[in-house]
């Protein structure tokens, strides 16, 4: 870092964004109600909880059950962060046991749906003996506090029951998203070490039985250490169960004991591992711990979802990402709401899907990606028109930005102009929400996730560390700690510290671009780094790469990402063939496919275009850059003089023009 003056780039100026987006104020009725119910007051607890940020948490984390109180707040030596020293806390306990004590007994704590339309009710005292009962089988399978357990499972109440499960016995969890291919497992099985594994048959998913368990038996002939494999009966499909190894969920519960006593755990104790992509191909295993974790997520529903005991809340996300971790499992529970899970696609049987299952269940707090809103204005408006949803009260939308057109019908069509749209900001490494609305206080503007959440000391800055002044293209960073955050990159503490904490020493590096406009509010513009946001999922250029070149036609792979109206961003891969082979359409087809079985469906290119060679720097660097501009516009304008090869880019807007 240098003092040296900010470089201006992008100007946006106020008069602009009023233009494009119009200011919308929460009712009278909503701030009366809301815990937060005005901007004067969030103005006047952000400035205290950014003041004396330890004593805004601590007050926080004291509205959980501690067994041992903690006695210090914060232990902060960039980049390692303990919070709550010396508390100890079971996670699954507060999300679970002091609902099922208490008044919230006989409340239902997940409404589950089915793709096909079973329906399942089950209460926080069903909810408790379940727990129990599934922490006293791993007990008894030999499953102990700090051993890693992989969970590969569909949309079902068992996922978020063996991930409490885990929680309550110590076991640390990492969910697998049940989209991604074997070698996905093998890789996240090998680098966490995991010594157990929770899956299912299969889960429904647009009208056709997925199966699952084929997965992990692939990954399992590469992988020794694996003890056990529960599996979920679900979709009765044939599978293969190997004696001794694999047990059936259901047998197993059968005869377990429904009494189970909580055991505190250090704050510090490990809660789960959740890989996300980076900038290399080696996906990074973010590590969360407990009592941190459980007091950020816990928070952020309270506030920014201002959950209530009459509320119904659904999260459309899966349990495998981490909105699906902290706004499923996690936070709803700990505020012991009621909530919604659903198994299968928006559109099955048709776009009416989500709309009807509001009505039905009168939902009143709806949280989903903008990606699925693009896909239903798509679909047309006769689906939502077709429903009730007046019972719904608040909106969210999480995972990319969200477009204005895509706000402005999510508000009218889905709202009523009635809801206010909290845009919430954050990350698999941030575990809860950071930047976002509150409710019943800030004015929601389409396009901004607004302002900072109370202790999150937010700022953009240069590339010299200076901070942007307003309306002015810049990093985005947070200066002081928070109890959500990851503490390290699971077996890589150098990586951990070299992604997020060097740029800024003992700054917060989110590697998103955003800017702030003269009010405060925070635009996100998107990633710095080689990630994608495919339909709000975070993939790695590197990981789709490594893929690619892994088939043995490939000599070499470079992948970008264009814009795509409903994606958000599509993938184009750039393919350079080995010798002897010859670019065909089912070269191209079986690349694709390729990439499907190494990663999984969700990160095969959209497109693929072979090229004899590709755009590199004097030292052999792909300049990815040019390929984007190329894929976008059709067109280079920028400055090509680091080229190794100048040809080489009418070489390219030749072959895309074919
Ligand atoms: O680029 C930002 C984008 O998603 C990235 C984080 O992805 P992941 O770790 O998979 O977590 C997704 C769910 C929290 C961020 O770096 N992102 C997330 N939410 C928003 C967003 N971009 C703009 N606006 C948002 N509300």
């Amino acid at each position: 870092m240098s003092s040296k003056k900010s470089k201006k780039t992008t100007k946006f100026t106020d008069e602009h964004a009023a233009v494009l987006q119009a200011t919308h104020k929460p009712s009278t009725a909503f701030s009366k109600n809301a815990r937060i119910g005005s901007m004067a007051a969030y103005e006047k607890l952000y400035r205290e909880s950014i003041a004396k940020p330890e004593v805004f948490w601590a007050r926080e984390a004291r509205e959980l059950v501690w067994r041992k109180p903690f006695s210090k707040t914060l232990k902060w030596k960039a980049p390692d962060a303990q919070w709550f020293i010396g508390g100890k806390l079971n996670v699954a306990e507060n999300c679970v046991d002091r609902h099922a004590a208490g008044t919230r007994k006989n409340k239902a704590a997940i409404i589950w749906e089915g793709e096909p339309g079973d329906k399942r009710v089950i209460t926080y005292a069903q909810l408790h003996r379940e727990v129990c009962k599934f922490s006293n089988v791993l007990l008894a399978r030999g499953v102990k506090a700090k051993a890693r357990v992989l969970i590969y499972m569909p949309m079902i109440p068992e996922a978020a029951i063996a991930m409490l499960a885990c929680a309550r016995i110590g076991a640390v969890h990492n969910v697998v998203f049940g989209g991604f291919a074997s070698e996905a497992i093998l890789d996240r099985l090998e680098d966490s070490g995991a010594t157990a594994i929770i899956t299912a048959d299969g889960g429904w998913r647009r009208g056709k039985v997925i199966a699952l368990k084929p997965a992990v038996d692939e990954a399992l002939k590469k992988y020794h250490k694996i003890k056990h494999v529960f599996v979920v009966k679900r979709t009765e499909n044939d599978i293969s169960m190997q004696p001794g190894r694999d047990l059936w969920w259901q047998d197993e519960m059968e005869t377990a004991s429904a009494k189970h006593e909580a055991e505190g755990f250090d704050s510090e104790h490990p809660l789960f591992i959740l890989y996300t992509s980076g900038s290399t191909g080696k996906p990074k295993g973010i590590l969360h711990t407990s009592g941190g974790y459980l007091t950020g997520t816990y928070s952020t529903c309270k506030y920014i979802f201002d959950m209530r005991d009459e509320d119904i809340y659904w999260c459309t996300a899966d349990v495998g990402w981490i909105t699906g971790h902290s706004y499923i499992v996690y936070g709803p529970l700990a505020n012991g709401v009621t909530q919604l899970m659903y198994e299968g696609a928006p559109n099955e049987p048709d776009f009416g899907r989500f709309w009807k299952m509001i009505e039905e269940h009168g939902v009143t707090i709806f949280y989903t990606a903008p990606t699925a809103i693009r896909a239903f204005i798509k679909a047309g408006d006769q689906f939502p028109e077709k429903h009730d949803l007046t019972s719904l009260r608040l909106l969210g939308s999480v995972g990319e930005p969200i477009n204005p057109e895509a706000w402005n019908w999510y508000y009218e069509k889905i709202g009523g102009s009635r809801c206010p749209i909290v845009d919430t900001w954050w990350q698999t490494e941030t575990g809860a929400i950071l930047i976002s609305p509150l409710p019943g206080a800030t004015p929601c503007i389409p396009g901004t996730a607004t302002r900072p959440f109370f202790g999150i000391d937010a700022a953009i800055l240069d590339e010299y560390g200076n901070e942007c002044p307003p309306n002015v293209d810049g990093r985005l960073v947070i200066r002081k700690p928070w109890p959500s955050m990851t503490r390290t990159i699971y077996g890589d503490k150098a990586r951990f510290h070299k992604t997020y904490f060097s740029d800024y020493p003992g700054i917060y590096l989110a590697g998103d671009g955003a800017r702030r406009d003269k009010k405060g509010n925070f635009w996100i513009i998107g990633r710095l780094d080689d990630v994608l946001n495919v339909s709000g999922h975070r993939l790695g250029t590197a990981e789709i790469e490594s893929a690619l070149v892994s088939h043995p036609s490939v000599a070499e792979a470079a992948v970008v990402a264009r814009p795509h109206d409903l994606k958000g961003q599509a993938i184009a891969a750039f393919v350079t063939l080995k010798l002897g082979y010859e670019s065909s359409e089912d070269l191209g087809k079986e690349l694709r496919d390729h990439v499907g079985h190494v990663i999984g469906a969700i990160a095969k290119p959209e497109e693929i275009h072979f090229t004899p060679v590709l755009p590199k720097t004097r030292s052999g660097k792909i300049i990815r850059r040019l390929l984007k501009e190329l894929v976008t516009t059709g067109t280079i304008s920028g400055n090509v003089t680091t080229l190794e090869d100048v040809g080489v880019i009418e070489l390219l807007q030749k072959l895309l023009k074919k």
